[in-house]
C-alpha cells in the first residue's frame, strides 16, 4: 500500500502539465499526519468515531486514487508508451488540459496563442542552410503549431529586392536566397535576418556556436526551442512550449553520464528576454578560447536549468552502433532491457553523431559499410534491426536533402557534394 501511494507521488514531477497545481499537492500534503490525532486512543473508544473513522479512511482513498488516475490518463500524448484510442469505459479519450505558461495556469487549447513559441534555427552559411530548411520540412511535415524562425545572415537574402524581382528572371538572386524563399513561402519559415557572430581570430565553429545563442535574443516570442540542425525530428515537440515557466530547459549529455554532469545544447528550450540576453552576451565576453556555446550554456545554466528526458529529445545516433549491454548511459538504469526498436519510437529529435563516420551531407559511403552497427544475437536469434533503423536514419536523410534542396534550377548543392 505504502509503494504504491510513493508511486503515485513520484508521478508528481510528471504532472504539472495535468491539472492545477492545487490538485499535484492535494494527495500526499493532505495525508493525516500522526502528530495531528492527539489522544487518538480515546477517541477510538467510542464507537461512533470506530465506525466513521474507516468510513472516512475509505472515502478518502477512493478520492485519492480515483483523482490520481485521472491525472494518468491525461498525459499528454507521446509520454506514455501507448496512446489507446478509448478510454476503458469505450468514450472517446479526454483530451489533455494545456497549460499556459504566460498565466501560469491550465487552458484549452484553442485558448493557446501559438504564435508566442517557435523553433529556431540558425544558418551562417550556405552549408547549414540546406540541413536547417530541412529540419523545417519536417516540422511542416508534422504539422506543429508553433511558429518557425530561421535567423539568417543578413548579407545572404534582400527580402524587399527579392519580391521586387521574380527569383526565376533575376539571375542575381543567390541559390542561398531562393532556399530561403521556399523555407518561407512552402514551410512558412518567419525569416530573421542576423548579424553571424564573430570573434577576431576565432575559427568558424566559434562563429556558429555564438550565433545560436541569439535564441535569446527573438524576444518577440515567449519562449524558442533552439534545435541543432545536423539532426532529423521524427516527432512534433509541441508539448515542451507548454512546460511550466522556467528560463532554459534542456537534456543532459547522456553519453558523458554520470562521469560528467553536462546539459546538451543541441536542443534548448528557452524564454527569451532583455535581461537573459544580456546576461548570455556578458558570459560571451569572458569566453576563454575553449569555450563554445555548450560551455556558456553550462556556466549559466548548469545547476539551475529544468532537466528534459534524452531519450526523447536528444538520442544519439550513435547509440545504435553499441554492444547490446552498453547501453547503461541511454538507459539510466540497470534494470531495463535495451530495444532499439522501442528507442527509436521514443525518439523525437535524433542527432547524427557517429564518429568517424562524417556528418550525413558529406561524403559517408567509404567509411558507411565498416562501422554500422553489428548484427547481434538475442534470445538465440540472429538480430539486425539497430542495422536497419541506423541506416534508415542516414537514407532518409539523404533522400529529404535531395529533395528538399535542389528544388532550385541552381548547382551548388551539386557543386558541394562533389566538393565534399
Ligand atoms: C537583439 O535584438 C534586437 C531587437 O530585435 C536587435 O536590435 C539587436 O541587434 C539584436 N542583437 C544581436 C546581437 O543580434
Amino acid at each position: 500500500m505504502f509503494s504504491r501511494v510513493l508511486a503515485f507521488w513520484q508521478q508528481a514531477p510528471y504532472s504539472p502539465l495535468n491539472g492545477s497545481p492545487a490538485a499535484a499537492d492535494g494527495g500526499p500534503t493532505s495525508s493525516p499526519s500522526p502528530k495531528s490525532w492527539p489522544g487518538v486512543t480515546a477517541l477510538l473508544a467510542s464507537r461512533r468515531i470506530r465506525l466513521l473513522v474507516p468510513t472516512v479512511l475509505i472515502i478518502c482513498i477512493f478520492l485519492f486514487f480515483g483523482h490520481r488516475y485521472d491525472a494518468l490518463s491525461s498525459l499528454p500524448a507521446g509520454w506514455r508508451k501507448e496512446d489507446s484510442p478509448t478510454s476503458d469505459t469505450g468514450a472517446p479519450t479526454k483530451q489533455p488540459p494545456i497549460w499556459d505558461p504566460s498565466t501560469g495556469a491550465p487552458a484549452n487549447d484553442g485558448t493557446v496563442d501559438w504564435s508566442r513559441f517557435a523553433y529556431t534555427q540558425y544558418v551562417t552559411d550556405s552549408h547549414y542552410l540546406c540541413n536547417s530548411v530541412m529540419l523545417f520540412e519536417r516540422l511542416h511535415h508534422l504539422g506543429s503549431r508553433a511558429d518557425r524562425v530561421m535567423m539568417y545572415p543578413a548579407q545572404m537574402f534582400n527580402p524587399n529586392a527579392a519580391a521586387a524581382v521574380p527569383a526565376a528572371a533575376n539571375g542575381r538572386t543567390s541559390d542561398d536566397a531562393r532556399l530561403l524563399m521556399k523555407a518561407r513561402d512552402e514551410y512558412g519559415v518567419k525569416l530573421v535576418p542576423i548579424q553571424v557572430q564573430r570573434r577576431e581570430g576565432a575559427d568558424e565553429t566559434w562563429a556558429e556556436s555564438f550565433t545560436k545563442l541569439l535564441a535569446f535574443n527573438q524576444t518577440q516570442y515567449t519562449r524558442v526551442l533552439s534545435l541543432d540542425s545536423d539532426s532529423v525530428i521524427l516527432q512534433s515537440m509541441d508539448e515542451l512550449f507548454l512546460l511550466p515557466p522556467c528560463p532554459v530547459a534542456m537534456p543532459r549529455a547522456y553519453w558523458l553520464y554520470p562521469d560528467n554532469k553536462i546539459l546538451s545544447s543541441q536542443l534548448i528550450l528557452a524564454q527569451p528576454s532583455a535581461d537573459e540576453f544580456a546576461r548570455v552576451l556578458a558570459r560571451v565576453e569572458e569566453a576563454g578560447g575553449n569555450d563554445y556555446d555548450m560551455e556558456i550554456v553550462n556556466y549559466l545554466y548548469g545547476d539551475s536549468a529544468l532537466v528534459l528526458p534524452h531519450r526523447p529529445y536528444d538520442l544519439v545516433s550513435g547509440e545504435f552502433r553499441e554492444a547490446p549491454d552498453k547501453h547503461g548511459r541511454y538507459l539510466g538504469n540497470a534494470d531495463e532491457r535495451w530495444d532499439a526498436v522501442a528507442a527509436f519510437n521514443e525518439a523525437k529529435f535524433v542527432h547524427f553523431s557517429d564518429w568517424p563516420v562524417p556528418k550525413p551531407w558529406l561524403d559517408i559511403e567509404k567509411t558507411r559499410w565498416s562501422k554500422q552497427p553489428d548484427c547481434f544475437e538475442r534470445d538465440g536469434v540472429a538480430s539486425c534491426v539497430e542495422r536497419e533503423i541506423w541506416n534508415t536514419l542516414y537514407d532518409e536523410f539523404k533522400e529529404r536533402r535531395k529533395r528538399v534542396c535542389t528544388h532550385v534550377p541552381g548547382e551548388h548543392l551539386r557543386r558541394r557534394r562533389q566538393r565534399g
